[in-house]
């Protein structure tokens, strides 16, 4: 009998550090996290804490030096399948359509399996899914900031990864374009069953979208809290329950720095 994964995601005891001009920097401190299959994680925390680099060790694309990290019941040590990546910019060949930047994320091992009919396919697959149908021949310069960001959600779904990590994906967007593309990654999720770990500034975009809000202290980055957002969705971001949620995370966001002016956000 296959052994149940209960836990797809396990951070043990993870440590960072970077060095920069010879003097060693601790980045991050001591991180233990377990997320469940399918659950929508939101990491926060103040800018320079790490966030990025815990996503890129998780991604295999920045090395584990201390403690592990076990994705689907495997050590992550070198990129994997396991998970697709979209970066905190968007990174798209401005040479190449949404059709070839998006089939670009194929990996060689996924290519060869491939015939180029499937690859047509599944490509043409995630271009609906992620919104673009019309737009398979456009270069990223014909397309706004949020259908940009649609592409790099594409690429990072190509190989069916078990875990999509998103970092800060709509931060370089407009307010309204931020809320659009906060209900497409929902439904995205909705529909693709994906673990979703996303990092973000943006407090109101965390409890907008996580089952858990992840709070982490400023450099180095440790786990300061964990926040579980019991409301139902589609969430009002404009109800009590809502703003008191909001508020627990700005109370441990800011703690260190003792912000006095915290009313102001309930
Ligand atoms: N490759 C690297 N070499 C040296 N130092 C690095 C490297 N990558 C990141 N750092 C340092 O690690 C710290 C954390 O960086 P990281 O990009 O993970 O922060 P972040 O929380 O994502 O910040 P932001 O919210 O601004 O994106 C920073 O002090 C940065 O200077
Ligand atoms: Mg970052």
């Amino acid at each position: 009998m296959e052994k149940e994964i209960i836990n797809q995601i396990e951070i043990r005891s993870v440590s960072k550090q970077f060095t920069i001009d010879r003097k060693k920097v601790d980045v991050l401190n001591d991180i233990d996290l377990d997320f469940k299959q399918g659950e929508f994680i939101c990491i926060v925390g103040a800018s320079g804490c790490g966030k990025s680099t815990l996503l890129r060790m998780m991604s295999g694309l920045e090395p584990i030096e201390t403690g592990k990290i076990i994705i689907g019941g495997e050590e992550v040590t070198a990129p994997t399948l396991k998970t697709g990546m979209v970066f905190q910019e968007s990174r798209l060949f401005p040479w190449l359509s949404v059709e070839k930047n998006i089939e670009f994320g194929i990996t060689t091992a996924g290519k060869n399996k491939k015939s180029a009919e499937s690859k047509k396919e599944l490509v043409n697959n995630l271009i609906r899914l992620v919104g673009l149908k019309g737009f398979e021949k456009a270069l990223p310069k014909q397309l706004s900031g949020g259908m940009q960001q649609r592409v790099s959600i594409a690429r990072g779904l190509i190989n069916n990864p078990e875990v999509l990590l998103l970092d800060e994906p709509f931060g370089a967007l407009d307010a309204i374009t931020k809320i659009n593309m906060q209900n497409e990654i929902l439904r995205i999720w909705e529909t693709e069953k994906k673990t979703m770990v996303l990092v973000t500034h943006d407090i109101d975009e965390a409890v907008y979208l996580g089952d858990k809000v992840i709070v982490l202290s400023s450099r180095p980055g440790s786990v300061r809290k964990i926040i579980h957002v019991d409301l139902p969705r589609e969430r009002d971001r404009n109800s009590h329950d809502f703003a008191a949620v909001r508020y627990k995370i700005y109370k441990e966001f800011f703690k260190d720095a003792k912000i006095k002016e915290l009313e102001y956000y309930i």
